[in-house]
């Protein structure tokens, strides 16, 4: 099954209480976000976001310029349909991470257990060259993955876990690491989820 498939299925399958992933408050991605100094006229885009409620938490602290892209058209639709006439303040875009070419550039790049997936150098690398060209000059990323104590698979796909110092190298030296946290993540059936949250910021030329 290739990974748009897969995407699709758990969006039409499954209610976003039951995923693993799930979170009310994204306390940290929040923390992080308001610690790169992004002013509200300031564009963010949140990449694998899913039907994650971080778009609503950033339109709360009135945030004007917010994309939030997924590979999955369904994850869209549920969080378009949960937002309801709040959806029109937001860019939704469908697309795999690995194809997307941007036409515009974004002040901070939030990724949460998105790039993770990419066990492919190839996807990984084309993923790093959309996220160079997209990242503005004064550019923030944050990503958060699963951290080497998670377990190897996430939505029943294999995960490449990573330590700050590993995913700084895989994001390669464009980006400085600056700082970066720890959470253990309790997913909805009681288990723990280690992942690391990382925050760069574009090196200047
Ligand atoms: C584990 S979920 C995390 C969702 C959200 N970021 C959150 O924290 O709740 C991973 C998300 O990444 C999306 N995704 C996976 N691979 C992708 C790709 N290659 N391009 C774009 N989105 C992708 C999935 O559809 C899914 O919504």
């Amino acid at each position: 099954m290739d990974r748009k498939t897969h995407w699709e299925d758990v969006y039409r399958t499954t209610a976003a209480e039951e995923f693993g992933w799930h979170q009310t408050q994204q306390t940290l991605s929040l923390n992080l976000i308001q610690s790169t100094g992004v002013r509200k006229t300031g564009s963010l885009i949140d990449v694998g976001g899913g039907d994650s409620t971080l778009v609503d938490h950033l339109l709360d602290q009135d945030f004007d310029h917010i994309t939030v892209l997924d590979i999955s058209a369904s994850a869209l639709e549920r969080a378009k349909a949960r937002l309801g006439d709040r959806a029109d303040l937001v860019s939704w875009i469908e697309a795999d991470i690995t194809d997307f070419r941007s036409s515009k550039t974004y002040d901070v790049w939030h990724d949460r257990a998105a790039f993770h997936f990419l066990t492919e150098a190839e996807d990984r690398e084309k993923y790093c060259e959309t996220m160079n060209r997209a990242v503005s000059a004064q550019g923030h990323a944050i990503t958060a993955t699963f951290a080497y104590e998670a377990p190897p698979t996430c939505s029943g796909l294999p995960v490449v876990r990573y330590s700050p110092e590993f995913l700084a190298l895989a994001i390669g030296s464009n980006f400085e690491l600056v700082e970066s946290f720890e959470e253990l993540h309790q997913t909805p059936g009681g288990n723990k989820q280690p992942f690391i949250y990382c925050r760069f910021t574009r090196r200047k030329p």
